[in-house]
């Protein structure tokens, strides 16, 4: 796993240069791996200002919370609508369907479709805490798909976007560490001190269901993108 430490700004586009080579080598019809949280805010807002084209592409975002339906403004699907498909749509645009009577059947339908669909590129931010989409410590490195509870310290964080921390949800839908795995090509990003520990931990240590990011030590094509504070626990 290679380690890049820059300015936020020089990481997104990084990644955006990243995404347009895939583009180029799929002649538009890449799949990517996409994430949402505030690392990724200003990565989509480079996207919806660059020139490309994602109108042949395909896309499969990585989870979204049980129990909001896709017009809720705290969904993931309204986040990527907001920030990404609006003003660059894609030929299709999958995420897990979080507002539906059985989130189990709606796990395995997204499971299916990752299966037959690889991704060239997967996008990742990561959680204080070490998680990758919502596979939470204690994930394994072959799950797949499922519908996993969140933890105290996850909803806390993400307690910002709702209006108090019991309206964040209590479950998600997220792709498996082993859907995660299957990409081609990772690319994480990390801003800010308080990820600091979980990249000493993903990076630093041997892969471990305590920190699920570090099973990325195993995928043969991943790069960290860092800032210098979340770099700075690295040697
Ligand atoms: P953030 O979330 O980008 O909002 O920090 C990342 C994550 O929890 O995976």
């Amino acid at each position: 796993m290679e380690i890049i430490v820059l300015s936020r700004s020089q990481a997104c586009q990084y990644a955006v240069d990243k995404i347009a080579q895939v583009l180029t080598q799929t002649n538009g019809k890449a799949t990517l791996g996409l994430a949402t949280g505030g690392t990724m805010t200003p990565l989509y807002a480079k996207l919806c200002q660059s020139n490309l084209d994602f109108s042949h592409a395909t896309s499969f975002n990585l989870d979204e919370y049980v129990g909001l339906a896709p017009d809720n403004p705290q969904s993931y699907h309204y986040y990527m609508n907001d920030q990404l498909f609006f003003k660059k749509p894609f030929w299709k645009s999958y995420l897990p369907q979080g507002n539906t009577a059985d989130a189990a059947v709606a796990a395995k339908a997204y499971h299916e479709k990752l299966v037959t669909t690889p991704r060239d590129l997967q996008l990742l931010g990561i959680g204080e805490n070490g998680h990758i989409g919502f596979n939470e410590p204690g994930s394994s490195p072959t799950s797949i798909t499922r519908v996993l509870p969140l933890t105290e310290s996850t909803r806390r964080a993400n307690s910002r976007y709702f209006d108090d921390e019991k309206a964040v949800p209590t479950h998600a839908i997220s792709m498996g560490l082993s859907e995660i795995l299957a990409a081609k090509q990772i690319i994480l990003i990390a801003f800010g001190q308080k990820k600091a520990k979980a990249i000493y931990q993903m990076t630093q240590r041997p892969p471990h269901p305590d920190c699920p990011a570090s099973f990325l030590q195993n995928h043969p094509n991943t790069v960290v993108l860092c800032d210098t504070a979340a770099a700075s626990l690295l040697k």
